[in-house]
């Protein structure tokens, strides 16, 4: 969607469709609500008297001006009760009303930015909220007969905070388009996103932006004595790939933030094979790998001033002939040994060797992100992601982060009751342990691969898929855990952890 941000009334601005957002038992109309409605001759407020529009959170409500104004349509969206509101009402409000506005066929819309959480925010979370609502992947289907697409975006700035609102747009932008880059990747059926497609997606981005990729090969990893992200790896015909892609915006002797995802292209469990029903959902959980990259790429292109290194192993998890078996045991980087008692539990054994890799790199802080367990739906359902840590100070950055991203974090203990279930009869450790407590289990079998640095772990599997169509969310990937990412990066550019 083209951008732009322009000075001026809104009823005076020439688009598909003005967007109007109106707050729940607000009274008399002010501001731009009311200006429009002066120039609609009281429109809008006769409809509030007789009950029709009444502000309901994500209530929408299209009028056709008639040649009144210059725009042919206003749309009203909701947002509830003023103090209720936050930056996640006027996001999902806006994405809701970006689809509406697309529906009734207007090409363009314009919106005037009231100042309700400043300026830039307010502008940054519109732009969130209608790129995102407007996401589609479409990639695969027969384009339909007519193409008319909501392509263009007005904002218009109140007096005096015309920078404000740039650089929130730019923010605003550039997130989103991150989580839709995202998106897109994780919707992308497996074969057509192979460990060697995630790579190329990543040298691309490289390219574009002038930074340094790094993609190891089979052999390498072997060299590295990457043993348990091989033992996964030998299961399928696709060739493993280590991805490594770095932005250095920071001092040359700075910290560098570490950002390690799973990239697992296509989870079938390997010889513990899953259940055929939902299989297909498995073709996302490369989504961690995505993240890492997507916040590297968007750190970038805002400059960001700091140091980041994604670091992304990427294979299938296939059952084939040479697929590792049950029972096996692998030798990871730093020389630990695993009992692989279920190889489902297969985003752990990449990531441990991905995390030795990290911390021989010297980054710190490290913060993983995986798809890495079911059971985190069931522990916090849609609506946040888990983490665990063992640097309190990293997690209540994270959580400062996801707040302002307007996502929802929740941390769970790793508590030294449990490392016990990690012992294995014939290894170091084995990879899952019966009990319950499946989500920590995970967190506490990658604490043991990343030694004294700082680390969180984020568990996004509850989070990365949406079945409806909901506010900011359409149907597929979600990309949910990239904007906090992206926060956390300002946020340590501003103010490295160890202040
Ligand atoms: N990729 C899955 C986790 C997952 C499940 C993500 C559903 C998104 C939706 C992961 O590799 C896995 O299979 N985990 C197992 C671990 C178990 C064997 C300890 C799980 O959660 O069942
Ligand atoms: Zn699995
Ligand atoms: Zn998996």
């Amino acid at each position: 969607m083209q951008i732009s941000t322009q000075s001026g009334h809104l009823p005076e601005s020439s688009a598909g469709a003005l967007v109007v957002a109106l707050f729940e038992d607000s009274g008399a109309l002010e501001g731009v609500a009311a200006d429009v409605d002066a120039a609609l001759g009281g429109m809008i407020s006769q409809l509030v008297r007789e009950g029709e529009v009444k502000g309901k959170r994500n209530e929408t409500t299209l009028i056709h001006t008639l040649g009144r104004l210059p725009s042919p349509r206003v749309l009203i969206v909701g947002l509830a009760k003023r103090d209720a509101f936050d930056g996640r009402i006027l996001r999902n409000a806006f994405a809701v009303a970006a689809r509406q506005v697309r529906r009734a066929g207007a090409e363009s819309a314009a919106v005037a930015v009231e100042p309700l959480l400043g300026a830039g925010r307010t502008a940054q979370a519109i732009v969130e909220g209608m790129t995102l609502g407007l996401y589609t992947f479409t990639r695969h289907k027969k384009p339909p007969e007519e193409e008319r697409d909501l392509h263009e975006l007005i904002l218009l700035a109140p007096d005096g905070s015309q920078e404000a609102v740039e650089d929130g747009v730019e923010r605003g932008r550039i997130g989103a388009e991150a989580t839709n880059w995202v998106r897109d990747l994780s919707n992308e059926p497996a074969n057509f996103m192979t460990p060697s497609d995630l790579a190329e997606r990543a040298q691309q981005v490289a390219e574009e932006l002038g930074l340094e990729c790094e993609v190891f090969e089979r052999p390498e990893i072997e060299e590295m004595g990457m043993g348990a992200f091989l033992g996964v790896a030998q299961g399928s015909r696709q060739p493993p790939k280590l991805i490594v892609l770095h932005y250095r915006g920071g001092a040359p002797d700075g910290p560098t933030l570490g950002l390690v995802g799973k990239g697992i292209t296509f989870d079938s469990g390997g010889i513990s094979i899953k259940p055929s029903q939902g299989m297909q959902e498995m073709k996302s959980d490369m989504t961690g790998g995505a993240e890492a990259i997507a916040t590297v790429r968007a750190l970038a292109q805002l400059k960001a001033k700091l140091n980041v290194t994604a670091v992304v192993p990427a294979t299938e998890n296939m059952p084939g002939g040479s697929a590792q078996r049950p029972g096996d045991v692998v030798q990871a980087m730093n020389g630990t040994t695993i009992e692989v008692l279920n190889t489902d539990a297969e985003g752990r054994l990449i990531l441990a060797d991905a995390l030795c890799y990290a911390t021989r790199l010297g980054l710190s802080p490290i913060v993983d992100v995986a798809t890495l367990t079911g059971a985190m739906t069931v522990t916090l359902g849609n609506v946040a992601f888990g983490a665990m840590t063992n640097s309190e100070g990293l997690y209540r950055r994270i959580n400062e982060a996801a707040e302002a991203a307007g996502e929802r974090v929740w941390e769970l203990p790793l508590f030294e009751e449990y490392r016990e279930k990690l012992d294995s009869d014939v290894a170091d450790i084995k990879n899952i342990s019966g009990g319950g407590a499946s989500t920590i289990i995970g967190g506490f079998f990658l604490k043991e691969f990343v030694g004294d640095v700082p680390w969180a772990h984020l568990d996004i599997a509850s989070v990365d898929h949406s079945d409806e169509v909901k506010g900011i969310f359409v149907k597929g990937a979600s990309g949910t855990g990239v904007r906090t990412l992206i926060a956390l990066g300002l946020s340590l550019a501003e103010r490295p952890l160890s202040d």
